[in-house]
């Protein structure tokens, strides 16, 4: 064959291989669900309050079309909580009134709930700096909810357990996360209380992290003197909340200068495109402090997660090794495919595949590595983020004391196999991790 023929074939295959990769996507996208296992699960109804795109159905008890003024009269009495935070609101201030039927539309067997799209018929600045987020990548509010139901774990666990998951991160699919409806004040969004409904909770203690710092500190002592109807600009607050920092100037975005991400990943802090986020960091906290001390603060956090990195690669190679010695029990093979019934099923390893995983049937060891590295390490993360420095110290504590058992615990399988061979014992997987309660009852209820 010639090389041109050849390269055409090549080119011919690798195109034939992206199509088949598309047109799986595309399939397993179709089902009831959403996301890339929208075949696997079917929502609950009130998954249409939290996407409304995808599952909102309107109430049919009501017939009409109905005037402005008749959803207020008659809401006066059936939900007079609504109207009463929607007449203190600035939508029913403005000059031209912002009615219940401009979010929800007149004819009450056909009710919609807001999506972040209506919002922005009044409102483009903000949602183009919402949508625009998503050039950042993972994580960021605006693919919140994608994010959650692409989680292989959220489409293999039954729904009762993993509505909380689309609650939170339905700050991608409305706008009332953080100014809650229906007063919709852009006060209450200033505050650090509108943040940690979502953000609190061992893997991301922001709450605690931050009110445990210089400057939590000073807005419980002071923060209820403060004048939040001022934007978040310099010279406006002496010390920072969440949304000062995250929501620089009111923009809505929060993943513009975050280098560390959720503390997940290692990454290198000097690439040329960190240190440009990394200046954006030092540029904000220079509103209060020095240039100088505050890049110094911020290299401390890397420090911080050098070591912590070091740690988690200690226990990763422990694990890798065990499991190269096929000594980790259950064997990939032995447990249940992961999500449940997926057609390419991605196995249950727990600490490197899909580390979610190891929330549930695994082994002790990878239970032991998920917590350093879910919670005894992600707390540290953000308390060297916020400037809690007992935080930092606890999770790197408790980051220790989990190593330590992970390399008991590895010693201790090593011995018993030795003693096996020794013996003659046969290991015979069984049956127990691939119908177990959990898993049968995970693959009727999902
Ligand atoms: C005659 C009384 C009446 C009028 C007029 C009325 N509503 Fe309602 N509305 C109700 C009742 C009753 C419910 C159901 C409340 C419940 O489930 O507790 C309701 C529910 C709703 C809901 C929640 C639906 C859901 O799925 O949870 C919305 C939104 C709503 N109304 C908006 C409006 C709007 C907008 C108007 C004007 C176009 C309006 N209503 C006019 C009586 C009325
Ligand atoms: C600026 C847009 C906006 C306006 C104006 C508005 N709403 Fe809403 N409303 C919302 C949003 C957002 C939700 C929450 C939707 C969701 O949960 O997905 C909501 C939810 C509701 C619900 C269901 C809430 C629940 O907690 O069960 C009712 C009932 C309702 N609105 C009635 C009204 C009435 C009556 C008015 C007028 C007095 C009104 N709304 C005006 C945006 C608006
Ligand atoms: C029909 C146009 C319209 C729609 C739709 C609309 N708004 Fe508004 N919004 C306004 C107007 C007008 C104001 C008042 C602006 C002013 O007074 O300067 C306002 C003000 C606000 C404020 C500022 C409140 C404050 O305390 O300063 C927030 C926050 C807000 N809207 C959020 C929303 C959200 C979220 C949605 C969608 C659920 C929405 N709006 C839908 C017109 C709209
Ligand atoms: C309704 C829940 C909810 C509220 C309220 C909320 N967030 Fe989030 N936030 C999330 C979720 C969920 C994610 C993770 C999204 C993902 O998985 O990609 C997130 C991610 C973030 C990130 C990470 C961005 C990155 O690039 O690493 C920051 C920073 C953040 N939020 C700040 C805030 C601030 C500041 C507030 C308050 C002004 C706030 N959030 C309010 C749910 C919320
Ligand atoms: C209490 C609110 C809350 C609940 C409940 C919740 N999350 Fe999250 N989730 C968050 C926040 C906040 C973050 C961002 C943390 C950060 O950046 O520090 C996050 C981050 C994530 C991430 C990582 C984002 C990334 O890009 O790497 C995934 C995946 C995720 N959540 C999936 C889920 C799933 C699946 C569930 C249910 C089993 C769930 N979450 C339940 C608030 C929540
Ligand atoms: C993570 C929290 C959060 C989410 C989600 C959020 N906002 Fe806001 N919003 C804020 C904060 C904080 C402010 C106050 C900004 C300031 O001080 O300048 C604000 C202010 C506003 C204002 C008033 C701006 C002004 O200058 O008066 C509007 C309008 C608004 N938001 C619309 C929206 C819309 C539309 C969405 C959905 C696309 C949305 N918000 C989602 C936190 C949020
Ligand atoms: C003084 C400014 C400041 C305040 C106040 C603050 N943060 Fe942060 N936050 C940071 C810094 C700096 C990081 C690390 C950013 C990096 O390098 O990625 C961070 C990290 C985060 C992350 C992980 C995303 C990331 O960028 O790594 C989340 C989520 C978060 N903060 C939420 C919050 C919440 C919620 C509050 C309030 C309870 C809050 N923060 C208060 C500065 C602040
Ligand atoms: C809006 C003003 C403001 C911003 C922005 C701000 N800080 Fe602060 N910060 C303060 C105040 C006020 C204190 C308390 C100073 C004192 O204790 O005398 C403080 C204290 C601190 C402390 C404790 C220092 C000590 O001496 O006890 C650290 C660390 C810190 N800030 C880091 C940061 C970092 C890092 C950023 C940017 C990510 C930042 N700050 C942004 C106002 C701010």
């Amino acid at each position: 064959m010639s090389s041109r023929r050849i390269v055409f074939t090549l080119l011919l295959l690798a195109l034939l291989v992206v199509l088949a990769g598309a047109a799986t996507v595309y399939w397993s996208k179709g089902g009831d669900g959403t996301g890339l296992y929208s075949r696997y699960w079917s929502a609950d109804p009130v998954q249409g309050y939290w996407d409304p795109e995808n599952f909102y159905q309107s109430t049919e008890i009501v017939e009409g079309v109905f005037e402005s003024k008749l959803c207020i009269e008659c809401h006066q009495g059936i939900t007079p909580g609504i109207v009463v935070d929607w007449r203190n609101s600035r939508h029913a201030q403005a000059e031209q009134p912002v009615y219940c039927n401009e979010c929800h539309g007149s004819d009450h067997q056909q009710l919609h709930l807001p999506t972040p799209e209506v919002c922005a018929n009044c409102h483009q600045k903000q949602h183009g700096e919402f949508v625009d987020e998503a050039r950042y990548g993972f994580p960021s509010h605006v693919l919140a909810m994608e994010r959650a139901v692409d989680a292989p774990h959220f489409a293999d666990k039954p729904k009762g357990e993993v509505q909380a998951c689309v609650q939170c991160h339905s700050v991608a699919t409305k706008c009332d996360s953080c100014h809650t409806r229906h007063r919709f004040d852009a006060a209450e969004a200033r505050r650090p209380e509108a943040c940690i409904t979502c953000h609190s909770g061992p893997p991301h203690p922001d709450d605690e992290t931050y009110f445990n710092s210089a400057h939590g500190k000073i807005y419980l002592a002071e923060g209820k003197d403060w004048d939040w109807s001022k934007p978040l600009t310099k010279g406006n607050y002496k010390a920072p909340t969440c949304a000062y920092c995250h929501m620089e100037k009111g923009k809505h975005q929060v993943a513009d200068k975050s280098l560390w991400k959720f503390g997940l990943r290692e990454v290198n802090p000097h690439t040329s495109k960190n240190r440009v986020l990394r200046e954006r960091w030092i540029a904000l906290c220079s509103d209060c402090h020095s240039e100088r001390e505050s890049e110094q603060w911020l290299s401390e956090l890397d420090q911080e997660r050098k070591q912590a990195w070091k740690k988690l690669y200690a226990a990763e190679s422990i694990l890798k090794g065990l499991r190269g010695d096929q000594l980790i029990q259950p064997a990939a093979e032995d447990r249940p495919e992961y999500p449940m019934g997926s057609l390419w099923a991605k196995q249950r390893i727990g600490f490197f595949e899909g580390q979610a995983s190891a929330f549930y049937n695994v082994s002790g060891i990878e239970r032991d590595y998920f917590e350093m590295w879910y919670f005894d390490n992600l707390g540290a993360y953000k308390s060297a983020a916020h400037g809690y420095s007992a935080g930092v110290e606890r999770g790197h504590r408790k980051m220790d004391a989990s190593l330590e058992r992970i390399e008991g615990r590895a010693t201790r399988l090593r011995n018993l196999s030795e003693a096996e061979l020794k013996a003659g014992i046969n290991r015979v997987p069984s049956d127990l991790w691939k119908s177990g309660a959990y898993t049968d009852y995970n693959r009727e209820q999902n």
